[in-house]
């Protein structure tokens, strides 16, 4: 018999409403790996927690279209609050499968090569040493508001070239509308989702009007230009791209730089070895995004029985992958897989950008943010450290600090 058979009663279960879930989910997900390593949910879901299944089942030719799946408990729970279940009502190509998928992500992938990410460089230190300068005339902060936030939103609203907004607004709608992308069973909660998404949409739908009468040389301009033309973009697309990019530039690197600086506070030797060699910063980014990844999990939808790790997941379900399960895998990374060492030799591998077609359009421009900000924060605070209790934002899926009080000496 395989190990990786559906769980008897006693077998643990992916439970996020467990206790103490949101501080620390990682001790469930290894019991998970050990015990139940393929499993479907009583509300019908399954659930893949090992590197090699997550990694095999991003790269397979699995679906991310709602319409593909049989419906189960959690789908109808959704659809009777109004909830669509994904994220701008399925047009993003998040939620696209190819060849809608390959037509929408051209558009918009020369705006994040390498290369065109590289040129923001210079405009992401002088933001990073404008805040870092607030920080240390105030000396004592809580790093989200005061860093972790404002920098990755001013970065995707300066290349998208939106309007000036009410940035507390979008983010308290945008904190609603990332909860679409996990298990949500509160009807209350599944109504503010479904609130929030036709607000932000509403929102994102004026700027368009807006960007219309204001071209510039910005992604935005490129996109309004794309749906003019007509045949590559429609409307509701333009919408659900911008709205897409606007939300996953924030909501996702936000848990980078905070749950990042957490992790190297908490093991304070990590943080003292970058500070006596800043060299290690591009390897220590990428441990921290395997270490604690600030998307937790991603989703795929089976178009036929597919097998598993020995366990045959029939057509049309809905399988969560955990993305931050297989990054702490100790048969991938071996014994000390639960360690933060900002020296370890292939940390690059992890899982937290996805993989396969999907993989992360905005990864240079995460790795590059997260370079800029450990690199300025090591070498002008060698002494920071946690100055009061963090608490946690209470997601299942984008994952992070809600606050994270430190004083700079
Ligand atoms: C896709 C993670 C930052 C834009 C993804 C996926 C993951 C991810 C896991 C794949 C989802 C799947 O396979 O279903 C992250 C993490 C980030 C980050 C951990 C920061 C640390 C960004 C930024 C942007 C961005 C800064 C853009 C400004 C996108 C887009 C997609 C995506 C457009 C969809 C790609 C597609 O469907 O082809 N991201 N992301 N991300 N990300 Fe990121």
């Amino acid at each position: 018999m395989s190990e990786s058979t559906l769980p008897a009663e006693d077998v643990p279960l992916f439970n996020p409403f467990a206790e103490g879930f949101a501080e620390n989910p990682y001790p469930q997900y290894a019991l998970l790996r050990d015990q139940a390593p393929v499993h479907e949910h009583p509300l019908g879901f399954w659930v893949v927690s090992r590197y090699e299944h997550v990694s095999a089942l991003l790269r397979s030719g699995a679906s991310v279209e709602d319409r593909n799946i049989t419906p189960g408990p959690l789908s109808e729970l959704q659809q009777a609050a109004g909830d669509s279940a994904s994220l701008v009502e399925g047009l993003s190509m998040l939620d696209r499968d190819p060849p809608d998928h390959t037509r929408l992500r051209k558009l918009v992938s020369k705006a994040f090569t390498p290369r065109s990410v590289e040129a923001l460089r210079p405009r992401i230190e002088q933001l990073v040493d404008g805040m870092l300068d607030d920080i240390e005339r105030q000396g004592a902060v809580d790093l989200v508001p005061s860093l972790a936030f404002p920098l990755p939103f001013a970065v995707i609203a300066e290349m998208l070239g939106t309007p000036p907004t009410d940035q507390l607004r979008v983010r308290e709608l945008s904190g609603l509308v990332v909860r679409s992308l996990e298990p949500v069973v509160d009807p209350e909660l599944l109504r503010a989702i479904d609130e929030a998404n036709d607000e932000l949409t509403g929102l994102v739908a004026d700027m368009v009007a807006w960007k219309r009468k204001n071209p510039a040389d910005d992604l935005f301009t490129a996109l309004v230009n794309a749906e003019e033309d007509g045949d590559v973009l429609s409307d509701d697309e333009l919408v659900a791209q911008v709205l897409l990019l606007y939300i996953a530039g924030h909501e996702t690197t936000v848990n980078l730089l905070a749950g990042g600086t957490l992790a190297l506070l908490r093991e304070r030797d990590q943080y003292a070895a970058l500070v006596n060699d800043r060299a290690l910063v591009p390897n220590a980014v990428e441990e921290l995004l395997r270490y604690d990844s600030p998307v937790q999990q991603s989703r795929r939808i089976t178009l036929e029985p597919t097998t598993i790790g020995g366990v045959e997941i029939p057509k049309g379900a809905f399988v969560m992958a955990v993305l931050a399960s297989a990054n702490r895998d100790e048969r991938r990374w071996g014994p000390d897989a639960d360690s933060l060492r900002v020296d370890r030799e292939g940390a690059r591998h992890h899982v937290s950008f996805g993989a396969g077609v999907h993989h992360c359009l905005g990864a240079s421009l995460a790795r590059l943010e997260g370079h800029v900000v450990f690199d300025r924060l090591v070498s002008r605070f060698p002494e920071l450290a946690l100055d009061g209790e963090v608490t946690w934002n209470g997601r299942i899926n984008l994952r992070g600090p809600e606050t994270l009080p430190v004083s700079v000496r």
